[in-house]
């Protein structure tokens, strides 16, 4: 079978199949307002309070690994294939699900809005086949949020309930929920709708590529955690949406030697293992970088390919010399990923071509890297300042340096003047760093919004090159990564 027009997925052990899906319709309202399923709570709709927190289940490697991922947000579309739980669907003959009970047991629900989400949240952290510590649990629920319960009752019943060892209803059906999932990947190019109006999910890439090329206006949805905002939050009208999930080989991440390849389509969890392995910075970021969620969703390809000038990870693939490439129709051709950035909302890339690969070389011996995200808050926040650093070292001079910034310019930005300025410095002697820090006044003009003001901005740029470079040369112990204090 090559094509289908109808989107399937699973949800309580049966085959859903939906032969009418309007192209922008997200899964919150899927199921609130078409299945009747109302747990599923609809708080923000964009992305940041968890409420909606619903579990998918993929099947990687034979077996189907939940994660959890916010239904206002995603494209009923981007189900094809995949098994759907809902806080609806825990109970089991009227008891409780062990994460639910044990919220029950540690008091961890007021109001009760937020909990549904916290519920599902929980639920996959239960399937994850590893006790879990406070701080890993702190991390997996930054993305639900709480006004009226406090989280340490949360966390309290997380660390009760997720143990590593799963004994539930989808513990006992794993093999079946596997085997149903594997009979549903039949290699389809889903389309659904008219040449005018439709959502299409293809599974190959060469249909990807056609279909992006026949219909240049139409939207390129990977994770939908931008495109979604676009629907519930401008209210803006996408009749065409082509979405590059369905291709598997989009979906790879691979080590290539000298560096890692990652397809377009990659999330940030498929990513994060093979990027974090480059640099204990990349992994920090990236743990900070939305949410569990949004992590689960949002991919690396489309952190790029909507040109934010504030996305977490351009700084540090442009620091890390990583090389971009693109596909149109059957054409593909590479360049510098920081020459993809033109101008504010305006990227290197023809309507109907696609982002398609990224790749991001490791450091060599002689290089050493930091990055920095500068935020608000520290969990699931937007940057006021990205910053990252690859310095090559010649013994304790620095050879060369690249230096980008996100949230200082219109587009992510090298720092040319400082650049040539860092070039010759001795790690022992500070006053040959001075003129790279003041020449990152020559190289941005930022601006005042209500994340930072231009002058806090360019001041903690210069710190932050300051910090790299105290880091490097030894003066500095404090390189704070993978710990976080959780409630005690
Ligand atoms: Fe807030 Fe979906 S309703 S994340
Ligand atoms: Fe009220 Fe969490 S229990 S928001």
């Amino acid at each position: 079978m090559t094509a289908r027009s109808s989107i399937r997925y699973l949800r309580r052990g049966r085959v859903v199949e939906l032969a009418d899906v309007p192209p922008m319709r997200t899964v919150l309202d899927h199921l609130r307002l078409g299945q009747r399923a109302r747990g599923t709570k609809e708080g923000c709709n964009e992305g940041d309070c968890g409420a909606c927190t619903v579990a998918i289940g993929t099947l990687r490697n034979g077996r189907v690994v939940y994660e959890p991922v916010n239904a206002c947000i995603l494209l009923v579309g981007q189900l094809d294939g995949k098994e759907l739980v809902t806080v609806d669907d825990l109970a089991d003959e009227g008891a409780l699900h062990p994460v639910q009970q044990a919220l029950v047991e540690a008091h961890g629900s007021q109001c009760g809005f937020c909990t549904p989400g916290f519920v599902m949240s929980l639920f996959t952290l239960y399937h994850s086949g590893k006790p879990a510590t406070r701080a890993e649990i702190a991390t997996h629920i930054a993305g639900n949020l709480c006004r009226c319960t406090g989280y340490r009752p949360i966390l309290d019943a997380a660390a009760a309930s997720c143990t590593g060892i799963a004994a539930d209803r989808w513990a006992r059906g794993a093999a079946e929920a596997a085997a149903q999932l594997a009979a549903l990947d039949d290699g389809a190019d889903v389309f659904i709708g008219t040449h005018d109006s439709f959502i299409a999910r293809p599974a190959r890439a060469e249909t990807l590529a056609r279909l992006a090329a026949e219909h240049p206006d139409a939207t390129i949805v990977s994770g939908a955690t931008d495109v979604g905002l676009w629907i519930t939050k401008q209210l803006r009208q996408l009749p065409k949406i082509i979405l590059t999930g369905g291709v598997k080989a989009l979906h790879g991440v691979s080590d290539e030697g000298g560096h890692v390849a990652i397809g377009a389509a990659a999330t940030y969890a498929e990513a994060m293992p093979a990027l974090a392995a480059i640099d204990p910075d990349v992994a920090e970021v990236l743990r900070r970088l939305g949410s569990t969620q949004v992590r689960a969703s949002g991919t690396v390809g489309g952190n790029i390919a909507n040109g934010s000038p504030i996305g977490d990870t351009p700084p540090m693939l442009i620091a890390l010399g990583a090389k971009l490439h693109l596909r149109h129709g059957a054409r593909t051709r590479s360049l510098p990923l920081e020459d993809f950035f033109i101008a504010y909302g305006k990227q290197d890339r023809k309507p109907g071509e696609l982002v398609w690969r990224i790749d991001v070389p490791k450091l060599a011996a002689s290089e050493v890297f930091r990055a920095y995200k500068i935020s608000k808050r520290f969990d699931q926040d937007i940057s006021a300042v990205m910053a990252a650093f690859r310095f090559t070292l010649d013994e304790r001079r620095i050879a060369s340096a690249r230096i980008a910034f996100g949230g200082m310019a219109a587009t992510p930005k090298r720092a040319a003047a400082a650049e040539a300025a860092i070039r010759g410095a001795s790690l022992d002697d500070r006053a040959t760093w001075q003129a790279a820090i003041a020449a990152l006044a020559g190289d941005f003009q930022p601006i005042s919004d209500m994340r930072a003001s231009a002058a806090y901005r360019l001041e903690v740029a210069q710190r932050l090159l300051l910090k790299a470079l105290m880091e490097i040369d030894g003066a500095s112990a404090t390189r704070v990564v993978g710990e976080r204090k959780a409630v005690a």
